[in-house]
């Protein structure tokens, strides 16, 4: 079991994010990283469809034989992490917006959070919120759109900038001094973000958090080690379409596979 691949997944290319950390923390595990290009964004769907959707992906990758599971995807876990690990028996890492850290960070005690629209609706959201807060002020900025202009028009587009200046300014004029990517496609534009924020800002992105997290459950399970740091990656959708953009966001030429869970 311990040669078998570590499945990652996400609405798209945000959970490369993730994955980078992953693979820098267990460079000699392998991966199989699914993109569901086809229904990006999770952000605007509801929350029974993303329940269903992460039970049949998680499924399907157990079928494919996959030893342990990332979410890779704030959206897909606000939706379905507890409904994923109630369907399978694979250890199962899940991310949440980094809160807690955020908390131990702010000086000025307003922390801004960036994230889907499902993830901050969502009840998971609200209790990490209502217990963690601990009476800081949390101002939590949906970003619809923002997604899917990274994937579809670049980082560096106009679009993403546009939609940067509308979702971020207001997170620097209230005086936040930490803001947390609480979507997995965010760390691409990580550097846009800091540029309209005073410097200083603390920027928490929760790919080595999942990293050390991952190796923990594998440790205990018996699972560590037996790959060769063979990396899949697969998409929903066309892989010509994304092709481009994961060699782009990933700087590494890779073979894209189409897979239907
Ligand atoms: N990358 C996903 C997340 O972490 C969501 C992007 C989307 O809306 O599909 O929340």
């Amino acid at each position: 079991m311990s040669t078998h691949p570590i499945a990652v997944f996400d609405s798209g290319l945000g959970g490369l994010t993730v994955l980078r950390a992953l693979r820098d923390r267990l460079p000699h595990e392998d991966f199989f990283y699914f993109a569901d290009t086809r229904f990006l964004p999770y952000g605007d769907r509801p929350e029974t469809f993303l329940r269903e959707r992460g039970v049949l992906i998680a499924r399907a990758l157990v079928e494919r034989g996959a030893k342990a599971l990332v979410i890779a995807c704030n959206t897909a876990t606000a939706a379905a992490a507890e409904a994923i690990r109630a369907a399978i028996e694979l250890p199962v890492v899940a991310l949440e917006p980094g809160v807690k850290p955020a908390v131990g960070l702010t000086k000025t005690g307003v922390i801004g959070v960036l994230a889907t629209t499902r993830t901050l609706a969502s009840e998971r959201f609200q209790r990490l919120v209502g217990n963690h807060a601990n009476g800081h002020r949390v101002i939590a900025r949906p970003c619809p759109g923002l997604a899917e202009a990274i994937e579809a028009e670049g980082p560096d587009s106009a679009v993403v900038a546009s939609l940067l200046d509308t979702f971020v300014t207001p997170l620097a004029t209230a005086a936040a001094d930490v803001v947390v990517l609480g979507c997995t496609h965010y760390p691409w534009v990580a550097e846009a973000i800091a540029r309209r924020m005073p410097a200083g800002t603390v920027l928490l992105d929760t790919g080595e958090p999942v990293a050390r997290q991952l190796e923990r459950l594998l440790t205990a399970g018996g699972l560590l080690g037996g790959g060769h740091g063979h990396l899949t990656v697969a998409t929903s959708g066309a892989p010509t379409a994304v092709s481009a953009t994961v060699d782009r966001l990933f700087g590494q030429k890779l073979k894209i596979e189409h897979w239907e869970p």
